[in-house]
């Protein structure tokens, strides 16, 4: 069998439970490596004064990852620069928010660079390549120039922005060139996939036959694989002792108020400015459910060295402040705004513990929240998920409360929908949403997108040298 070697910015070693603020990606390639076996290759999420190239191997419970250190420089243009202050947002539609520096281009390049050198005396002959995100969208023509024949993948784990948007990026067109050294290249959606298809024809003039592009004689296959979550490990986590603990301390905090919960990154793209006067909008509109519920929002601190970040997070303590001291009472609090990571079989606890999953980005590739709210519900007595409709996740949750983010009204009245939901259908949508989630977890997406990449899911197989 071939090795697989999964690349990604962040690396993270398996470990016995989770902690802290973890990303979706991270969360998701533990299991799915853990899986698979192979390598998992990328920064090691330290810095250095001068690269020096060296490797950091480190192997537990049966995954190896190999990491490198960066340089302060490398991090602000390449981390904190192009990749969260040029794609982020320009790829979640926020162009107002996007800035174009060479600098930052530079500096992306580099790295990118920097991580190809490194990587490519690791890689035999049979090894696959399965390259994540959008720190990396120029890795796989980097190897290419090294000489690298290998199958090499690459999964997009953010929206795929509208052409008229992507044209906005100087670089647009090169990147989307660059795109054409991997064979295979996934999305959460068809959405996404389609915006992709739609630049490379129409402003690169790549050939379009069946699901793959050609373009200066490489041919790329599309592929939608929506991520899914590590369901059983997750329910299990949920019926366990630690969860079970948080459920009835929250239940206990609730004194029979009916609890919202919100738990997102605290990042602009999640819409929680929105959904904060989405509540307020409820409590305003709805005087006599004031006392009855309450809202938790946990909003662990990100890419806090980017101004948009710091911002957002000013924005919501004031915004969260005032929703406090417009309404609060002396025995009630109508938002509680927690700014840490918990460990995952907590979360589950408080996942359950609401009667309302608030899970509302203005854009999100997928968006894992979702599915953890679900997968972490009572199936004798499930709570309602009201879902974004620009969330990746809502192609696939078709039951949730779907809602557009950006309008307080419609927000508050799917609160008040949720609350009023009869049991009979709270259990109907949640089997519905969980049947999905069950089916189409991390392993099955894994395995979609490896299967295709290595040709053995009944597509043409892919020659290894294309
Ligand atoms: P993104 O990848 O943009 O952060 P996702 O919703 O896809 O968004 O994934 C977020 C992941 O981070 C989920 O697995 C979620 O459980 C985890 N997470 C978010 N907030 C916290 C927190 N406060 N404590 C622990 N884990 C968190
Ligand atoms: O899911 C998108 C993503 O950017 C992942 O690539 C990343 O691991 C996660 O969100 C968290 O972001 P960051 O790595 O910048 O903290």
């Amino acid at each position: 069998m071939s090795r697989l070697i999964i690349i990604s910015n962040r690396v993270s070693a398996p470990k016995e439970s989770h902690s802290g603020a973890q990303g979706g990606l991270a969360v998701a390639l533990q299991a799915a490596i853990r899986e698979f076996g192979g390598i998992w290759f990328g920064w090691s999420g330290e810095t250095v004064d001068h690269f020096t190239g060296h490797i950091h191997f480190q192997r537990a419970q049966g995954v190896t990852t190999a990491t490198l250190d960066l340089e302060e420089q490398d991090i602000e243009e390449y981390y904190n620069g192009y990749a969260n202050r040029t794609l982020w947002p320009l790829f979640h539609y926020r162009i107002d928010l996007a800035e174009y520096e060479r600098g930052f281009a530079g500096g992306y390049k580099r790295v990118n660079e920097r991580f190809a050198d490194t990587l490519r005396p690791l890689v035999e002959k049979d090894d696959v390549l399965w390259v994540q995100d959008y720190h990396m969208f120029p890795l796989g023509q980097e190897l290419r120039d090294r000489g690298c024949k290998n199958r090499i993948g690459f999964f997009l784990h953010i929206p795929w922005p509208p052409s008229r948007l992507l044209a906005t990026l100087p670089e647009a067109e090169a990147l989307v060139e660059t795109m054409f050294a991997y064979d295979l290249v996934g999305f959460h959606t068809k959405e996404w996939l389609d915006s992709f298809r739609h630049y490379a024809t129409h402003e690169l003039g790549a050939e379009e036959e069946g699901d793959a592009l050609t373009f200066k004689g490489r041919t790329l296959r599309l592929i939608v694989a929506p991520i899914g979550i590590d369901t059983k490990e997750f329910v299990e986590g949920a019926n366990g002792p630690k969860a079970r603990l948080a459920l009835r301390n929250m239940r206990d905090s609730a004194v029979g108020r009916d609890m919202i919960v919100g738990v997102d990154r605290l990042d602009y793209s999640k819409g929680l400015e929105e959904r904060f006067h989405g509540y307020e909008r409820f409590l305003s509109e709805h005087p006599e459910e004031r006392k009855e519920v309450f809202m938790l929002q946990i909003a662990p601190p990100s890419r806090g060295a980017v101004e948009s970040y710091q911002k957002i997070r000013t924005k919501l303590e004031g915004l969260s402040g005032q929703i406090n001291g417009a309404y609060a009472d002396v025995d009630w609090v109508p938002i509680r705004y927690v700014n840490r990571g918990y460990p995952r079989d907590v979360l589950a606890g408080i996942y359950r513990a609401a009667r309302i999953g608030l899970v509302t980005p203005l854009r999100d590739g997928m968006n894992l929240v979702a599915k953890e709210y679900v997968a972490a519900q009572d199936p004798e007595d499930p709570g309602v998920l009201i879902l974004s409709r620009f969330a990746g996740a809502a192609a696939q949750l078709k039951e949730a409360v779907l809602v557009n983010p950006f309008s307080a009204d419609e927000v508050s009245d799917a609160i008040m929908q949720a609350l009023r939901m009869d049991l009979g259908e709270r259990k109907r949508r949640w089997r519905a949403m969980m049947d999905n989630i069950e089916q189409e977890d991390v392993v099955w997406w894994r395995k979609l997108f490896t299967d295709a990449l290595m040709g053995t899911d009944g597509s043409t197989p892919i020659p290894a040298d294309n």
